[in-house]
């Protein structure tokens, strides 16, 4: 089975061509991501207006050159996918307006896929886990526990009642002036940084339940900054290690939680496995592997590039896209 997936719901415009066939590995034969990352910088976050606009512009380039570079023809497509949400809903209309165009043109069918539960199967593409896991979803917008019974089938285990981990990053580096996005730039300056110079708080730790809270970490820190302001360039690794840690320790935490809900609600799960933009924070992985091994079972980790919204995280300038498209 050969589709074609399209990707418009926040800052990148992507598109790919799939193919898998029954339960076994996906093969990506084409992934195409045009960042606006440049385009928001100055901004210090998303635009919804300018992310609109820009997937108009780039969404019909960037697909001629996933086909192209799959060597595949509308006509071959077994299908069309696009992401129909959760997202901003500029992008979303763009990308699931334009797949529904090739799929009424083409006599094909259309899938919409909903953002999230994209994350939550990525294993089955990249790793082919069976049934049921437990997923752990941290991304800009989104911070979950699942377990993943079937397609369609997920338990909501946990959650955060107020920012995303990746959000509470993003704001972090914000604050910090480090820029956007602030995950990476974060861990960066959290690895020439002191942890324990700070002592942040540890939210939600020690309940029952699976849940998260990061707002009040995030107002922790900007006390600790203000205290000690104007900032050195040691100040802020040293504050970008504690936010880090204190990360670390609640995702450890709930995620215990979280695998204990998961052995009572479900049974055993066949792994852990993460997924969204956090993902790839390398500190994070380290403690979610030892969550897992703990568990009695395996950490599926996708690659970091495919961890994201889209992958692989390759910066296609437009001109080159334009390229691929005439190609
Ligand atoms: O899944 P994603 O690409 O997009 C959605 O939000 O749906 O996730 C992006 C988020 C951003 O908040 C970004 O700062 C965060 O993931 N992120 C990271 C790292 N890389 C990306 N957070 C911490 N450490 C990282 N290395
Ligand atoms: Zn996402």
């Amino acid at each position: 089975m050969i589709i074609l997936g399209i990707e418009t719901t926040c800052d990148e415009t992507a598109a790919a061509v799939v193919t898998r066939s029954d339960e076994a590995i996906g093969r990506i034969l084409s992934n195409v991501v045009l960042s606006q990352i440049a385009e928001h910088a100055e901004y210090g976050g998303v635009v919804p207006e300018i992310a609109a606009r820009a997937h108009v512009e780039a969404l019909d380039h960037v697909i001629a050159a996933a086909m192209a570079e799959a060597e595949c023809s509308f006509a071959a497509l077994d299908g069309v996918a696009a992401a129909a949400g959760p997202g901003l809903i500029g992008g979303v209309i763009v990308g699931l307006t334009t797949a529904k165009a090739i799929a009424l043109t083409h006599a094909k069918p259309l899938i919409a896929v909903n953002h999230l539960e994209a994350h939550a199967l990525t294993a089955r593409l990249t790793d082919a886990t069976p049934f049921p896991y437990c997923l752990f979803l941290a991304s800009g917008g989104h911070t979950q526990i699942l377990a993943v019974r079937g397609v369609g089938d997920y338990v909501r285990l946990g959650g955060t009642v107020d920012d995303a981990i990746g959000e509470a990053f993003d704001k972090t580096a914000k604050l910090l002036g480090l820029g956007y996005p602030g995950g990476p730039l974060v861990e960066k300056e959290a690895a020439r940084g002191d942890a324990a110079r700070f002592a942040l708080p540890r939210p939600m730790s020690g309940r029952r339940d699976a849940d998260f809270s990061l707002s009040g970490l995030k107002t922790a820190l900007r006390l600790e900054a203000q205290k000690i302001a104007p900032l050195s360039d040691q100040d802020v690794a040293d504050l970008c290690a504690a936010f880090q840690q204190a990360v670390v320790d609640v995702v450890m935490d709930r995620l215990r939680a979280g695998l204990r809900m998961f052995r009572d609600q479900v049974g055993a799960p066949n792994a852990l496995v993460c997924a969204g933009g956090v993902a790839a924070n390398q500190a994070l992985r380290k403690v979610l592997h030892r969550v897992a091994t703990e568990a009695g079972t395996q950490l599926v980790a996708p690659p970091p590039a495919l961890c994201t919204d889209v992958a692989p995280r390759a910066r296609w300038p437009l001109d080159q896209v334009a390229k691929g498209a005439a190609a």
